[in-house]
């Protein structure tokens, strides 16, 4: 009899189990990264953009200026992380997807220009959660630029040589 109840009693917890299954699969589940190769800037202007070359220098210095802005009031780390991987606080909470770049993949920079960083950091990304970073109350173009610079750095950090 005893036997009995204590199924019956798992029975009914089970239910609850599953769906706890499914709230925990919605909640964990991390948003994939959008084909990071595929260039995020209109065909039309890329050849043009392409072009542009950043005005900073990779000096230990720079990088330095950048890390503070990417980590501090340019607030990149928020989403794409303190480490770069694209797993920052509010990527997380928002489940943002596509998810932010993974700045630590070096074949992404393979593919990548610095004057198409800079579009993007000063357009954002249409259809995605990457805003525009630059204007008034956010960061100007040269501070982008040390961003850029920081951002270049990512994959040495994982032990990746870069190009
Ligand atoms: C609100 C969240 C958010 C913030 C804040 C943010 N990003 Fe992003 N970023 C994203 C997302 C999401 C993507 C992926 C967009 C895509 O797949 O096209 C992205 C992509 C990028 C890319 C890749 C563009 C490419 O060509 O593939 C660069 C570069 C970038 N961000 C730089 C920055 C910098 C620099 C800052 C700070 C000045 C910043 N982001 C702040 C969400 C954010």
């Amino acid at each position: 009899m005893m036997f009995v109840r204590r199924m019956y009693f798992v029975n009914c917890l089970l239910p609850f189990v599953f769906i706890g299954f499914l709230i925990s699969g919605v909640f964990w589940s991390s948003a994939a990264e959008r084909d990071p190769l595929q260039p995020r800037v209109p065909l039309t202007l890329l050849d043009e953009v392409k072009t542009i070359t950043n005005p900073i220098h990779s000096t230990q210095e720079n990088i330095q200026r950048g890390k503070e802005l990417f980590e501090g009031i340019a607030i990149c780390s928020q989403c794409h992380g303190v480490g770069g991987k694209g797993d920052g606080a509010v990527a997380v909470n928002r489940g943002l997807d596509p998810s932010p770049r993974d700045f630590t993949n070096v074949e992404f920079h393979k593919a990548r220009t610095d004057g198409e960083l800079f579009w993007v950091i000063n357009n954002g990304s249409p259809g995605t959660a990457m805003p525009k970073m630059t204007g008034p109350g956010m960061i100007n173009e040269e501070q982008a630029w040390y961003v850029i610079t920081y951002i270049r750095t990512f994959p040495q950090r994982e032990g990746e040589t870069m190009p």
